[in-house]
């Protein structure tokens, strides 16, 4: 499988807690979910991934999109390009959160399209199969607030894969629904990020539910030592 996005040697963190990644590769369609105790760093993870927070330091970090020249996010930062980072964000990423983290005030269709909205994009069919495949076609017109908890994690999921990205992060998304709905809504991230040929990452605290499901298993491990720094290894 192409690599979508390869880190090596890349330390980062909060005042007081350090992440050191001695190195990680997603590839295209693949599936991997992010596991480790509470507090060993997983959300400043996803965080560094998502290009939402620079490296204290590395010594590669690329991200190689489908449809464009390989990205040295490394030299972007360094040279603090960060109008270059936020464009690659919103063209190469899509994120789905804990709680959907839906717009209360846009209907389901608008939420959906936002990612496209913000490229100045617009694709009225990839709406319309990508909520055929979620079973939400019934809602684009609906508010999220009147939808059920599930309901909002799929419109997520939807909004999350409409720009055709190149990786998918999602914090914990099922976290917050029953073990039935858990199951299912790992399935449909991960058959959805598959189908569109990007690579998932997925937070969980519940990684026999996710190798169950196929997903590559990544640990966060804890400095035995106490020391407030957590190691993912090679
Ligand atoms: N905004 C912040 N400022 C300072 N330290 C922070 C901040 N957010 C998190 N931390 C610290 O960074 C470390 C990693 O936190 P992080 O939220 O990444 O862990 P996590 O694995 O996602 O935990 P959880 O499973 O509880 O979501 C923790 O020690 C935490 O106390
Ligand atoms: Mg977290």
């Amino acid at each position: 499988m192409p690599v979508a996005l390869s880190l090596e040697g890349v330390r980062a963190g909060h005042r007081g807690f350090v992440l050191e990644i001695a190195a990680l590769t997603l590839h295209r369609g693949e599936a991997v979910a992010l596991h480790g105790p509470s507090g060993a760093g997983k959300s400043t993870l996803l965080d560094l991934l998502a290009l939402a927070r620079a490296p204290e330091a590395a010594h590669s970090f690329m991200l190689m999109p489908r449809e464009a020249a390989p990205l040295d996010l490394r030299a972007l930062w360094a040279a603090g390009e960060d109008g270059a980072i936020t464009d690659a964000r919103a063209r190469h990423y899509g994120y789905v959160l804990q709680q959907g983290g839906l717009l209360p005030f846009l209907d389901v269709r608008a939420n959906i399209e936002m990612p496209l909205a913000l490229l100045g994009r617009s694709a009225v069919g990839r709406v319309r199969a990508l909520a055929v495949r979620l079973e939400i076609k019934d809602l684009l017109h609906r508010m999220p607030a009147t939808l059920s908890v599930g309901q909002r994690q799929r419109v997520a999921i939807a909004r999350a894969l409409v720009h055709m990205p190149d990786i998918v992060l999602a914090d914990e998304p099922t976290a917050s629904v029953h073990p039935g709905m858990a199951d299912t809504v790992m399935a449909l991230l991960r058959e959805e990020a598959s189908a569109a040929g990007a690579a998932l990452l997925l937070a969980t605290h519940d990684p026999e539910r996710a190798a169950r499901q196929g997903f590559r298993l990544l640990q966060l491990i804890p400095d035995p030592g106490g020391a407030a720094r957590s190691v993912l290894p090679a």
